[in-house]
């Protein structure tokens, strides 16, 4: 597995199937896609039709990062829809263990989303039943915002307690990835790196994806 996961949001939709051809041609076998209600977070962006239909013409797996309020409503649906992976955020408290385990008795993978300024022991009760967890490194909603560096610290606390408890749940992190932090990052303990803007600033993807995984083995 590729441990970089494109985020589509910030990609210029009309273009969206050229760029999807870019990604498959340079060794990305997971896309992200950023599922927001316009209610959990300040925006709106796209839903499930929007899954099934990249999933009907690539062969990625679909990672969805649901920012809604009411996960429980709307994961049958990313189930339907050919989603993969589907994380949503603990902040919504409600049915978090029935969420995590209708999403694994459908046989995908079940991540937990924590936003930078929730208290990290929120995570704990549900480490040896997840996948994932993504720690966000910007306050969701918006692509193209600056990194949080406190981001580093909670992810290696969070690595050690999941050390603790023996569990093989990965971490992921999401907002602000570049090549000025993702060593830092990979050093305190993140397996998956959801990448969007800095992606798409580039010219060339595979350039830019190498300059990435180099920064990531300490090159
Ligand atoms: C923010 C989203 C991110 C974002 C990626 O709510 O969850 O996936 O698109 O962040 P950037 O664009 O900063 O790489
Ligand atoms: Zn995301």
């Amino acid at each position: 597995m590729n441990s970089i996961f494109p985020s589509i949001l910030s990609t210029n939709y009309f273009n969206l199937e050229s760029k999807l051809n870019e990604f498959n041609s340079n060794s990305i076998d997971f896309i992200h896609l950023d599922i927001m209600d316009g209610h959990f977070v300040d925006n709106i962006s796209f839903g499930q039709r929007v899954v099934s239909a990249i999933k009907s013409k690539f062969k990625f797996k679909i990672d969805s990062h649901l920012m809604i309020s009411n996960p429980e409503k709307m994961i049958p649906k990313f189930i339907n829809s050919g989603s993969d992976w589907i994380s949503f955020h603990v902040e919504t408290k409600n049915k978090v263990r029935e969420n995590i385990l209708n999403i694994k008795d459908h046989n995908l993978k079940a991540g937990i989303v924590i936003n930078p300024d929730t208290p990290i022991d929120i995570l704990f009760p549900y480490i040896n039943d997840v996948d994932y967890i993504l720690i966000m490194s910007v306050f969701p909603g918006y692509g193209g915002q600056e990194f949080i560096d406190s981001t580093a610290d909670r992810v290696f606390k969070i690595k050690e307690r999941i050390k603790y408890e023996g569990s093989s749940c990965l971490i992921q992190v999401d907002g602000g990835i570049n090549t000025s932090n993702i060593g830092m990052l990979k050093d305190a303990g993140v397996d998956i790196f959801v990448i969007g803007t800095f992606l798409y600033n580039s010219d060339n993807i595979k350039k830019t994806l190498n300059s990435i995984l180099s920064r990531m083995s300490g090159v």
